[in-house]
């Protein structure tokens, strides 16, 4: 089934063939993008990923083809068409279309686009049970706060995962824990959550920054900083977030279990915390 798609300033479905062959985001991965869910048709921390696109887009001097107001009539415009209530919005915009060169002209036109897709979202069983990682090296770019379309490194790494009956890679570099391929990595140790701190090693999650909140209000103590190595078998909880995942427990590393194989009593706390948080969003 087509899905709704917004390309350029018109919609359309996703059975329209609209990206030309020499767009920058295609030929040189020079774009941004996002990824928000919706729930009952209503978006779900829009406006923070829209604030996550326009860093991004400032970040490598691509003008934002939006602003807070017109990009919530065109998601609000994009879900009135989407003919199912759950799934993902998906945003990119690119430096625009233009005869291949590694120098770009100033003042291109941006392609700006985005589509719904229905998603699988974790049930419950998956969200108690949890996820299984491997860990891998950190093969990426060295601004990783950056949403860039570049996710070569991201693909190889999940697929690694997969091969090896996993659900997610955890990035390892210079012997830390940077993130997982698509989600943020929180150790749980005595009572206190460990998370990599905001820099050029980790994209600024979305869920995380929810996570730590949460965290707070709930009188947990937060600590930003890279968990080592060495920890990793050292934990009693551990969790990932993602915008598609959630706050989701994480069973195992490199097959070890961790804590007591059971999801842990801080992770399922935050998880009904964020949950209810989520279905506040879409039920205002
Ligand atoms: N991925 N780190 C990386 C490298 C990611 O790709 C993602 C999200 C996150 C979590 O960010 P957030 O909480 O804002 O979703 C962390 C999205 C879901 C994706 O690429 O599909």
């Amino acid at each position: 089934m087509p899905d709704a798609l917004y390309f350029n300033g018109r919609f359309t479905t996703t059975d329209e063939r609209v990206l030309g062959v020499e767009d920058r985001g295609f030929q040189f991965g020079d774009a941004i993008y996002e990824v928000f869910k919706f729930l009952q048709k209503r978006p779900i921390f829009m406006l923070d990923h829209f604030r996550r696109l326009q860093q991004g887009l400032h970040d490598i001097d691509i003008s934002i083809p939006w602003t807070p107001d017109s990009f919530a009539t065109t998601v609000e415009e994009l879900l009135r068409r989407t003919k199912f209530d759950a799934g993902i919005v998906y945003v990119q915009v690119s430096r625009g279309e233009g005869e291949r060169a590694h120098f770009y002209p100033d003042n291109m036109k941006p392609t700006a686009l985005a589509y719904t897709r229905k998603f699988n979202f974790p049930d419950a069983a998956k969200k108690e049970r949890g996820i299984r990682l491997i860990t891998t090296g950190d093969q990426r770019w060295q601004q990783c706060c950056v949403k860039s379309v570049n996710l070569l490194a991201n693909a190889m790494a999940k697929k690694k995962a997969q091969r090896a009956g996993a659900d997610e890679a955890l990035l390892l570099d210079e012997g830390f824990v940077r993130e997982g391929a698509s989600s943020s990595f929180f150790a749980i140790r005595g009572g206190r959550l460990v998370t990599h701190p905001l820099d050029e090693h980790i994209l600024p999650g979305v869920v995380r920054d929810h996570a730590i909140s949460l965290a707070l209000a709930a009188k947990i103590r937060v600590d930003e900083r890279p968990v080592r190595e060495a920890e990793l078998f050292d934990m009693d909880e551990a969790f990932i977030t993602s915008t598609t995942q959630g706050i989701m427990p994480v069973a195992e590393i490199d097959g070890r279990v961790i804590g007591n194989a059971r999801r842990g009593e801080i992770t399922e706390e935050l998880q009904r915390m964020f949950d209810e948080e989520e279905e506040a969003q879409s039920n205002p």
